[in-house]
């Protein structure tokens, strides 16, 4: 895309506009009340567009595109992303999404029977789905750690991995931001153990680009995984994946899909995973002018005191608690639900979908701990009068 498009539309879309004001910068449906970026971000109109510029260059002619500009391109963009999120280009590829990146760690793992990954009960469905499997085939377990919730601490969290861990460990695997209980937790006092106990450590960190001020190398772990279709506004798929610098651990890393790239390097490898729409990583720079044009210390603070705050006000509405601890908090947060539901996936899709249906408010149900809690999300487009109405549902 070109500059000037991007600063024009730059100005008109984000210039200190915040709230419902700024919501027609994205294609949100201005009736809903929507109060859950995290689950599958939401683009602004200008980051689609940059992404459809890419899509109608591509279609001009589509054997230059995929053979000469394509490859450039590619590496052009992880040129922009990856030191924005403090790694070099050379250590960052593009994957579709965070489950495809773990994909691509867990199943390049070469696990032997009684061989264990180590992760926590709080991860992330899909991926410990991955985790299962790759153990499965190889005689392995997937070994969880139970944090204590709720009134998880930091602290409470490095222990837990720490007694989960033993010699027959070959992998911790630890989400930045968790997805059922919205805890940012200590990945970098994680990664130190890990080190002192000789154990590789990826951190699935699909929350953490937009929401936390990010620096992957300064983690510590071994592999990264990270979306900016989440709270960096990309156009949706984009991810990315990082490896360490200096192969570490014994993996023989490959995408989960094998193209001709096979055993000619990482970019190779991943670069090329058979023909698709590499628009929205291509775009990412448009995403990125988006977000930087809001202030990223600004808007990152603004998105967990409005969290706080929103789920403060759904909670006294309720008469109800906030589960997550100050202390561990991002731009998301969960409610205690004011009447039990029973913590299934249907119970909880179940009363999402009637919130939704008779109230015009987006918000998802989690089944956690024995029970079910709602996690609202904070962004740009959020304030205050969006929890009210949540909070004003169930008023007590
Ligand atoms: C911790 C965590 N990991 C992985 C994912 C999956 O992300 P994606 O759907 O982009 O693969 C999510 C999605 O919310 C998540 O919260």
């Amino acid at each position: 895309m070109s500059h000037n498009m991007i600063a024009s539309d730059l100005d008109a879309a984000t210039e200190l506009r915040e709230g419902a004001a700024i919501r027609e910068a994205f294609w949100l449906d201005p009736a809903a009340t929507y109060l859950n970026h995290g689950s599958y971000g939401a683009v602004p109109r200008m980051v689609s567009e940059a992404a459809e510029a890419w899509r109608r260059r591509m279609e001009r002619q589509p054997v230059l595109f995929f053979q000469e500009t394509l490859p450039a391109a590619l590496r052009d963009a992880a040129g922009v992303i990856a030191p924005f999120l403090g790694a070099a280009d050379e250590d960052m590829v593009f994957v579709e999404n965070a489950t495809s990146g773990a994909n691509a760690i867990l199943r390049s793992l070469r696990l032997g029977p009684g061989d264990t990954i180590v992760g926590t009960d709080h991860g992330y469905g899909a991926v410990r789905n991955t985790a299962r499997h790759v153990a499965a085939v190889a005689g392995a377990a997937l070994v969880e750690a139970k944090l204590p919730f709720p009134g998880t601490t930091p602290g409470a969290v490095v222990r837990a991995l720490e007694e989960a861990i033993d010699a027959r460990t070959r992998l911790v695997i630890i989400d930045h931001v968790t997805s059922p209980t919205a805890l940012v937790l200590p990945v970098e006092d994680v990664a130190r153990l890990c080190r002192r106990r000789g154990v590789p450590l990826l951190v699935d960190g699909a929350h953490a680009p937009g929401m936390l001020d990010l620096d992957i190398q300064a983690v510590g772990a071994d592999w990264y995984v990270g979306n900016p279709h989440k709270w960096l506004f990309a156009a949706r798929g984009c991810a990315v994946l990082w490896r360490a610098p200096g192969a570490r651990g014994e993996l023989d890393l490959h995408p989960p899909v094998i193209s001709h790239g096979y055993g000619s390097g990482y970019h190779a490898e991943f670069d090329w995973t058979g023909t698709r729409d590499c628009s929205p990583y291509l775009a990412v720079d448009a995403a990125l002018a988006f977000y930087r044009a809001l202030g990223p210390a600004r808007l990152r603070a603004r998105n967990v005191a409005l969290a706080a705050e929103g789920a403060a006000m759904v909670a006294a509405g309720w008469g109800t608690e906030v589960l997550t601890p100050a202390a561990m908090a991002g731009s998301m947060a969960l409610v205690a639900l004011p009447f039990a539901v029973e913590p299934t996936r249907e119970a909880a899709r179940a009363t999402r979908t009637r919130i939704w249906h008779e109230h015009g408010v987006e918000v998802p149900v989690m089944a956690f701990g024995g029970a079910c809690h709602v996690r609202v999300s904070a962004q740009i487009y959020n304030e205050p009068a969006d929890y009210r109405r949540l909070a004003n549902i169930f008023a007590r």
